[in-house]
């Protein structure tokens, strides 16, 4: 840990986690609690919840939660240092200059040093190609019509032909070996040592969207196979979560961002002053990105390829787009192959004009869809307007399926009245209209330990919630009656911490380094507790619970009792709480 505790919870008691969220995500009040769409899943009902009084999120629809913190690490893909700088910064507390001594650089998180190294390998491409051995790579990219501007604002660089360069470079400024090879910046051969994964080849530094170097595109400056060669997945380089060029597109302030399919498209569009520009990585695009960019925009543009390759891309982006929610038109690109290639011919304006003839993305999946029939044949007219039927039937508003069925008909021709017929025969014959998606979160499943271990979450939700009841359960449950390893840990903490005089269950995520187990402790502490409308059930749920907890806690010990010789104190112990308990009524304010 880089800073002192009290200052870490200075940070987090200043930053109320609703404020905070709020920038982000629009929440509105629901009793208790402030619920919102989720920001990191796609959704049409609310399922992410916000509590003020545990300073916690938590979401019933994808089970990612946490506190302040977490949220900022999460959303901002930030690592805990960087997000309680931002959070400090919010609230006016200065933190402490960190000083890397040697020993801090080795404690130092992988994470962090990834970044290093890239940042460092850009820098070197950087350089190589503005020296005299970059010459290669200088010439290529002015033939291809970047200016000097364009290749610095990119970070563009060069791959030199030495075939360990990099490598010799990263090990001079201290990385070893293992984490060179991590970075994916550098292959193992077993009879020639480590080598430059990059040589050769103009080099495009991959950005996040705060702009940190998260890896590299390269191109061959000929007609060499393959094209480009792209960084292998790592640590902080996730290809299905990053969009090329985002970090500049997200503050263009344009109406909309464009999506394309190239390194080369992003850049001579941003040249050409459409800074709204963006594409993914050598991947096909996905519901991940899909959110990245509902976070800057609700309307995406499509400058993918105008080739059949290009066509089923962007068919595909469109089908997730929608699944995201996010309006989606399609601009045309004939006759040219992409963006790049059309503005070099065209120019800007002629550009301008074809964004704002964008085609809207459902009218252009039928007019692809059209292509597969031959429309002479009176049988494949009519299988052609049976499909459209069943696509309209997607539309669950019925003002909505009306606009797109006359949009429909006229493009194409097509008596309305006819087509609505179609709708309607279509949507009684079964085809599946989309429903609105199940409230997602609490699905049972009703297996033994999950019961039990829910019985568990209920009592820790209900204990953080009203840490009056400590005071109740004292002298009959204890953390160890948590048979969860993890709901054990909890359980410690938020024990301890009560019996401190501060109950901070927020406090207790940052024990977790790792996201999937902050995920579990915000679910341990936001389980639903039943509805309970008079004092006597709630005093009788509170029994149950905690007989409940101490049966299974009797269980478990018991089981463990050959193995484990502090077992068997346990279950003494056990069993004299149970005793008294079944014997007793609790009596709650
Ligand atoms: N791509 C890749 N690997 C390849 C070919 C392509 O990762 N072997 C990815 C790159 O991200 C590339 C994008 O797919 O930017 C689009 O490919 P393509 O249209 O072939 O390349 P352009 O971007 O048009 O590149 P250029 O203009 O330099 O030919
Ligand atoms: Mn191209």
């Amino acid at each position: 840990m880089y800073y002192p505790q009290e200052l870490v919870e200075e940070v987090r008691q200043k930053n109320d986690i609703v404020d905070v969220i709020s920038g982000y995500v629009s929440l509105k009040r629901q009793g208790g609690n402030y619920f919102g769409l989720c920001p990191f899943h796609s959704e049409k009902s609310p399922s992410f919840s916000v509590s003020q009084h545990k300073q916690m999120y938590y979401c019933f629809g994808c089970h990612k939660g946490g506190n302040v913190i977490s949220f900022v690490m999460e959303y901002e893909n930030f690592n805990f240092p960087e997000a309680l700088r931002v959070l400090a910064e919010r609230v006016n507390v200065s933190l402490p200059e960190v000083e890397y001594t040697e020993e801090m650089r080795q404690k130092e998180s992988r994470r962090a040093k990834l970044f290093e190294i890239n940042k460092e390998a850009a820098k070197y491409y950087f350089y190589a190609l503005r020296s005299e051995q970059g010459a290669l790579g200088k010439r290529y990219l002015t033939d291809r019509q970047l200016s000097e501007e364009t290749m610095q604002r990119f970070g563009l660089g060069y791959s030199l032909q030495y075939s360990d360069g990099l490598v010799r470079y990263l090990k001079k400024k201290g990385y070893d070996d293992g984490l060179i090879r991590d970075s994916g910046l550098a292959v193992f051969h077993e009879k020639y040592g480590m080598s430059d994964k990059f040589f050769n080849r103009v080099m495009f530094p991959i950005q996040d969207v705060n702009g940190k170097v998260i890896g590299f595109g390269g191109r061959v400056m000929g007609d060499a196979k393959p094209k480009y060669l792209n960084s292998p997945e790592t640590e902080i380089f996730d290809k299905s979560r990053n969009l090329y060029g985002l970090n500049f597109a997200r503050t263009s302030r344009k109406n909309g961002i464009i999506l394309c399919e190239g390194y080369m498209d992003v850049i001579a569009m941003h040249q050409a002053g459409f800074t709204q520009a963006a594409a993914s990585l050598g991947t096909a695009f996905t519901p991940g990105q899909a959110m990245l960019l509902k976070r800057y925009t609700q309307n995406v543009y499509l400058a993918y390829d105008s080739d059949d390759a290009g066509v089923n891309a962007a068919l595909r982006a469109i089908g997730i787009l929608r699944d995201a929610m996010l309006s989606c038109r399609i601009i045309n690109m004939q006759p040219y192959k992409d963006p790049d290639e059309f503005i070099k011919n065209l120019g800007t304006e002629e550009f301008e004009k074809r964004i704002e003839d964008a085609e809207n993305s459902f009218l252009f999946e039928i007019r692809m869809l059209k292509r597969n029939y031959k429309l002479e044949d009176p049988e494949e007219k009519t299988r052609f307007y049976t499909e459209i039927a069943k696509k309209l039937c997607q539309f669950e508003e019925e003002i909505e399926r009306e606009n797109y069925l006359s949009a429909v008909a006229e493009v194409h021709q097509i008596n309305p009245q006819s087509l609505r017929k179609l709708v309607v025969s279509q949507a009684a014959a079964g085809v599946k209209v989309r429903l609105p998606e199940a409230r997602s979160g609490i699905q049972n499943k009703n297996t033994v330990e999950d019961g039990q271990k829910k019985v568990q979450r209920v009592l820790l939700t209900w204990l953080a919630e009203e840490p009056g009841l400590f005071a109740k359960i004292e002298g009959y449950i204890t953390p160890e009656d948590f048979t969860d390893e993890l709901y054990q840990k909890v359980a410690k903490q938020l024990f301890e911490d009560h019996e401190a005089g501060h109950d901070n269950p927020a406090a207790i995520m940052d024990l977790f380094d790792d996201q999937q187990e902050r995920n579990a402790v915000a679910e341990i502490f936001h389980t639903p507790l039943a509805r309970i409308e008079t004092k006597e059930e709630r005093e009788q749920a509170f029994r149950d619970i905690i007989l409940n907890v101490k049966r299974n806690s009797f269980a478990y010990y018991t089981a463990k009792m050959g193995k484990d010789v502090s077992a068997v104190q346990r279950v003494v112990e056990a069993k004299k709480a149970l005793e008294a308990l079944e014997r007793m009524h609790f009596v709650l304010d």
